[in-house]
């Protein structure tokens, strides 16, 4: 039975990979180094202190604790300017319809993104009030594949982890929606995700029944 869906932000609902990446290759250029697409992939579904971990050990430089915490900030700030001008355009394909169709179906919604710039992102597309429950970067303390964003995303919803179908595009993401006893359903290419329970291009053509069927429920 499916009572809920629960769903990644960044890669899954909106595009923001390419502006995290030019935001990371500013930082990586003011700090002397090149950071390529290929580095980026590393950094999706991990949270903003991970990835400049991850940064860091891409340029090979060592810094302290407190110079990693502006340089997070000083990504930050250049990746909001770029969100702030965000449209409802820039919704994936076929999201908000797949949204409508899971409300129109008596399914809950709910939001398990890593990101603490998830509610500025959701009001900028026009979509909060899609969300019966959102849990973001700035609920929880643990990182994907922790499943602590998804359990929460549950609890808050008041259904059972069983009974939840997670969207993910992250192979932590993946992990984590396992760990939770979650059915995954990976955003993107099988090669990568083939591990998930069931992996889709896109939102695109896909419906609410398809999900029935793939999880042999009527
Ligand atoms: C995840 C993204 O959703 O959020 C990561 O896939 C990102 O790339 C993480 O680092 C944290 O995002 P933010 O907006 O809090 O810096
Ligand atoms: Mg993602």
């Amino acid at each position: 039975m499916i009572e809920a869906c629960l769903f990644d932000l960044d890669g899954v609902v909106v595009d923001t990979a390419k502006y995290h990446f030019i935001a990371w290759k500013a930082l990586a250029e003011e700090l002397g180094f090149e950071f390529t697409l290929e580095d980026n992939e590393r950094l999706k579904g991990v949270s903003r202190m991970q990835s400049l971990e991850i940064l860091l050990e891409i340029g090979n430089l060592r810094v302290s604790d407190r110079e990693k915490l502006a340089m997070a900030e000083k990504k930050n700030a250049l990746y909001v300017s770029y969100i702030e001008k965000m449209t409802p355009e820039e919704t994936l394909p076929g999201v908000e319809k797949f949204l409508r169709e899971l409300r129109a179906a008596g399914i809950r919604i709910a939001l398990g993104s890593a990101s603490k710039n998830a509610p500025m992102i959701l009001e900028r597309i026009q979509l909060s009030g899609m969300f019966d429950a959102i849990v973001d970067g700035n609920s929880i303390a643990e990182a994907k594949p922790n499943p602590e964003v998804f359990l929460k995303g549950a609890e808050k919803l008041g259904v059972l982890p069983e009974n939840c179908v997670v969207f993910e595009d992250a192979i932590a993401g993946i992990e984590a929606a396992q760990n939770a006893n979650m059915y995954s359903v990976g955003i993107g290419d099988p090669e990568t995700l083939g591990f998930a329970d069931m992996v889709i291009p896109g939102f695109d053509g896909f419906t609410v029944d398809m999900l029935k069927k793939a999880l042999n429920c009527a």
